[in-house]
């Protein structure tokens, strides 16, 4: 079998490097892939340059038969490209576009929270400053600002006074701070809490959860900073118990099915449902992705026992059922990487700098693995392309013996500039808020 694997991080690397387990897979393409991916067994870049883009992908995988395709970045999911491919004839998993609107609008989500009792925060969206100024002139903060559509991340603020959502609402709606994403804002409570990314695999019917992972969003040790992608996670989270687990499944995840179908854009693919769990064990729902999330799928690819392409094989044919109850599909070790940046990441991140790994660093096939992310190899020599550079992602029988192998292994990487959190599962829980 051939499979396409459409992304160019540490998720598709790890997404990549799991499939390639399977016995049933001959190919992987990788597009764009990074310097982890090339040429690595059954694995293969390839580079469609201008024609990276959803026609561009469907081209590709007609021309070389490609039996199924797997989509990390949320863009394309957005862009309808799981639509594209069923019109073509061709196995994709991920939500259709309609669906994929859990990611692709906050507007549309929030909204669909509330149409279907699932718990989130209250809110209220605007796309008009003057309206929206006004709303905030007697609300008590801190608040929360997010752009309705796709912002890279970058698109949420929490303001703590009158004069910083002023200028947050300017920056978003008058300078357009986010192009067509900010033409509208949701403006919502901030809650606080402990955060736990909880992701489903689902055909649409049968829900498929994957362990919970906790992601490590802040920049700096102990939560400071501003907000990345992503700076570390680790899996499973200690404090979602049997007893929450089914309650996140009956709150959020079914309902979320549910009322997708209901309403006519039935989901199917990787829900992501980032929540965020009150003191007392209150739900709440800050947002929705539509993939899997980077570096959560980095530390779950590395707890997988089971075999990756066939439970997506399963999800495309809609018969997950078949695979309902299946114990053995996840290791009982926990999971945790870190991931490497570059210097200057998030805002202006410096690339083009040699990367430096001590050949005694101990990749072992299940046990430690280095997921490569921005990192582009040319004439020999890896250099660094992005903002998240690497993720080094270790298998142990707890947290904290997989945190202290990252942490050792870490300081055999070099390059210059590179920053890393050092506190990445440290307390197992987090202090994060929205
Ligand atoms: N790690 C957060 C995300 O993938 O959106």
């Amino acid at each position: 079998m051939k499979v396409l694997v459409i992304g160019g991080g540490g998720r598709e690397h790890a997404i990549a490097w799991k499939i390639a387990k399977s016995k049933k897979v001959t190919n992987i393409f990788v597009a764009p892939g990074n310097a982890g991916t090339v040429n690595d067994g059954k694995i293969i870049n390839v580079d469609l340059g201008e024609n990276y883009n959803i026609r561009g992908l469907v081209e590709f995988a007609m021309k070389k038969s490609v039996d199924l395709t797997i989509v990390g970045p949320e863009k394309f999911l957005v862009e309808g490209i799981v639509d594209l491919f069923k019109s073509n004839g061709l196995s994709i998993v991920g939500p259709t576009k309609l669906a994929a609107r859990l990611e692709g609008s906050k507007n549309f989500s929030k909204s669909f929270m509330l149409r279907n009792s699932i718990p989130t925060s209250k809110f209220k969206s605007f796309s008009s400053d003057i309206e929206a100024k006004k709303y905030i002139k007697n609300k008590n903060f801190p608040l929360v600002i997010k752009a309705d559509g796709l912002a890279s991340g970058k698109g949420v603020t929490i303001v703590h006074s009158l004069a910083d959502g002023n200028s947050a609402i300017e920056d978003y709606l008058e300078k357009k701070r986010f192009g067509s994403s900010s033409a509208s804002i949701v403006i919502e409570e901030f809650v606080t809490g402990r955060e736990v990314s909880f992701i489903a695999l689902t055909d649409g019917d049968t829900i498929f959860p994957f362990p919970t992972c906790q992601d490590h969003k802040r920049l700096l040790d102990d939560d400071q900073g501003p907000n990345t992608g992503g700076m570390g996670a680790y899996s499973p989270v200690a404090f979602v118990n049997k007893q929450l687990h089914d309650r996140i499944i009956k709150e959020v995840i079914k309902p979320t099915i549910d009322g997708m179908k209901k309403e006519g854009s039935p989901f199917a693919g990787f829900l992501y449902a980032g929540l965020m769990i009150s003191s007392n064990n209150e739900i709440n729902v800050l947002e929705y992705n539509c993939r899997l999330g980077d570096p959560e799928a980095q530390v779950l690819m590395m707890k997988m026992k089971g075999d990756f392409f066939e439970l997506l094989k399963l999800a495309s044919d809609k018969n997950l059922v078949r695979l309902n109850g299946n114990e053995n599909f996840w290791d009982c070790y926990a999971s945790l990487g870190v991931v490497v940046a570059s210097g200057g990441y998030p805002e202006k991140p410096e690339l083009g700098k040699k990367i430096e790994i001590s050949a005694d660093l101990d990749i072992n096939d299940d046990q430690l693995q280095l997921f490569h992310a921005g990192t582009d190899l040319k004439d020999g020599v890896t250099k660094t392309s992005g903002g998240r550079v690497l993720c080094v992602t270790v298998l142990a029988p707890n947290v904290i013996k997989a945190r202290e192998k990252v942490y050792s292994e870490l300081k055999k990487i070099r390059f210059v500039g590179m920053q890393y959190r050092h506190d990445i599962g440290k307390y197992l829980e987090n202090k994060s808020t929205n």
